[in-house]
């Protein structure tokens, strides 16, 4: 199948959170699977000095924004397998020192720059000698591409490819002044409640779920969710209306980069028979983020955007608590100030116990899910959720809130007392996490259980073939639907 991937950030070449991995992995999966595959995103800056080897496509556009218009350049680069990288190359748009933001301000014209990449996509697929069979789109950013699809269906075009859309988070839609629809150059018809419209708003997410051939999301529980009141973030009716078309797929896992053997980015080694390199690398981490040196104390870790999304309120709360325990806690994020200070302030109350390092780090990432004993993800929502299953992979036991994908990944003793490899928690409170975290306590006491928790979620298997599957039956459906 000819499939054209478009995300507004694709691992390895950009990222801010797991629509970067997941898109990277989907890319990377279809085209060694046989499947022939290009790949579009914009051209942030620091890409071309990181892959120096990127070329000019030697296609330059220009296309409207309302009544001006805004010129763009394509550059490419071959990755294995086949796969094809393409890169939109508009330095007033995409050369900044953020993606979305600077300082946790938003960029005031973030809706024209996705606008923009939105279109470009539709032009490529137009327009490139390869056409592709269906064009998979993510979050709001490409939100809008099914509708432009359709629009060129005015402009001459009269067989646009069917398109996928995938919601990685329904938080994010997108919604913009009402006024900004005319970037679009599209026909009215499109800005209406069944379409882009959303009280007088223009919605990008609410456009994708509108127009789309088919629309899946990142795990079985989260699509079931936000078809309610409760998950929906106003959407829940456009949803239900779209509810056959809608799948719910459990994202898979890169065990290329995300592994504990020959893995550049781990000081030490280990499998799931050899487990000396996992206690050699809990000493790494201790000594580097200034904790007390000691192997037999329980070590949690989370790595995150400091979002609301994350539970950030409820695991200080807990923290506050349970740090009067025998355990350590490291924290690798970066977000809302607010929640920054809260862990620095948190931390500063218990050093040696517990350390923060405020910032984006992948080598940090890799030791903290080798080097800890647990992994805390308590998410008010979750979509699907990755560092949960890197844990598991890692031999690091995820204690997380059963919402979306963390419960669709993880296995508690409840459910199954056999293949359990987490601790799973209900209620969204300070409380409940507290209680979560001394069952942790618990099973680190008890060495034959906790040896069997690892075990199981060391062999717990995301890989991506079975995703796959999956996605190329949605793209099959997409297709046939397709009119
Ligand atoms: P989300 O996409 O909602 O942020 P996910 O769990 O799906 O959550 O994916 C987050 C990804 O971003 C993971 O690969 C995680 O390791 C990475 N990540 C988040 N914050 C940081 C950080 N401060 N440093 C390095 N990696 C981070
Ligand atoms: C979003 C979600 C997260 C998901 C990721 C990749 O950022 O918040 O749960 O894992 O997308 O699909």
């Amino acid at each position: 199948m000819k499939i054209l991937l478009a995300s507004s950030e694709v691992h390895p070449f950009s990222k801010t959170g797991g629509l970067a991995d997941m898109v990277g992995a989907l890319a990377k999966a279809l085209a060694a699977s046989g499947h022939d595959v290009h790949l579009v995103s914009p051209l942030y800056r620091g890409i071309v000095s990181k892959f120096p080897t990127i070329s000019s496509a030697n296609w330059e556009f220009n296309l409207p924004m309302a009544d001006r218009w805004v010129q763009a350049g394509l550059r490419s680069l071959d990755l294995s397998h086949g796969l094809k990288a393409f890169f939109v190359d508009c330095p007033s748009f995409y050369d900044r020192a953020g993606i979305y933001h600077e300082h946790n301000v938003s960029y005031p014209d973030n809706a024209s720059r996705y606008i923009f990449f939105s279109k470009c996509v539709v032009h490529l697929s137009r327009y490139m000698d390869w056409r592709p069979d269906v064009v998979h789109v993510h979050d709001w950013q490409t939100g809008l591409v099914p509708m432009l699809n359709l629009q060129q269906r005015y402009e001459g075009w009269s067989n646009p490819p069917p398109t996928c859309f995938t919601i990685h988070n329904l938080a994010y839609q997108g919604l913009f002044h009402g006024s900004l629809f005319n970037q679009l150059n599209a026909s009215r018809e499109f800005f209406m409640p069944d379409g882009a419209e959303f009280h007088g708003f223009l919605n990008c997410l609410k456009a994708g779920i509108a127009f789309a051939d088919a629309i899946t999301t990142v795990s079985p529980r989260y699509a079931r969710e936000i078809c309610t009141e409760e998950f929906g973030c106003g959407l829940d009716g456009v949803l239900r209306r779209r509810r056959e078309r809608l799948f719910g797929i459990l994202n898979g896992v890169d065990y290329q980069d995300w592994t504990t053997q020959k893995n550049p980015l781990l000081p030490h080694g280990y499998s799931v028979n050899r487990m000396a390199g996992k206690a050699a690398n809990k000493l790494e981490l201790q000594k580097k983020m200034g904790l007390k040196i000691d192997p037999g104390i329980p070590l949690f870790g989370t790595i995150s955007r400091l979002a609301e999304q994350k539970g950030v309120d409820i695991q200080l709360g807990a923290l506050s608590e349970m740090l009067s325990a025998r355990m350590q806690f490291v924290l690798l994020g970066s977000g809302s100030p607010d929640y920054e200070k809260g862990y620095l302030d948190l931390a500063r109350r218990f050093p040696g116990q517990m350390a923060v390092y405020i910032g984006y780090s992948e080598p940090l990432a890799h030791l903290i899910e080798a080097g800890c004993d647990f992994y805390l993800m308590p998410s008010q929502f979750e979509p699907c959720g990755l560092n949960q299953m890197y844990s598991l992979r890692y031999g690091t036991i995820p204690v997380v809130r059963a919402t979306g994908g963390l419960d669709d990944s993880v296995v508690d003793f409840q459910q199954d007392p056999k293949s359990a490899d987490g601790i799973k928690f209900h209620e969204y409170s300070a409380q409940a996490l507290a209680k979560a975290i001394r069952k942790a306590l618990a099973l680190y006491e008890n060495p034959t259980l906790f040896k069997r928790f690892r075990r199981s979620a060391m062999r717990a298997d995301f890989s991506w073939d079975k995703t796959l599957e999956q996605y190329l039956r949605v793209y099959e459906i997409a297709m046939s639907a397709h009119f």
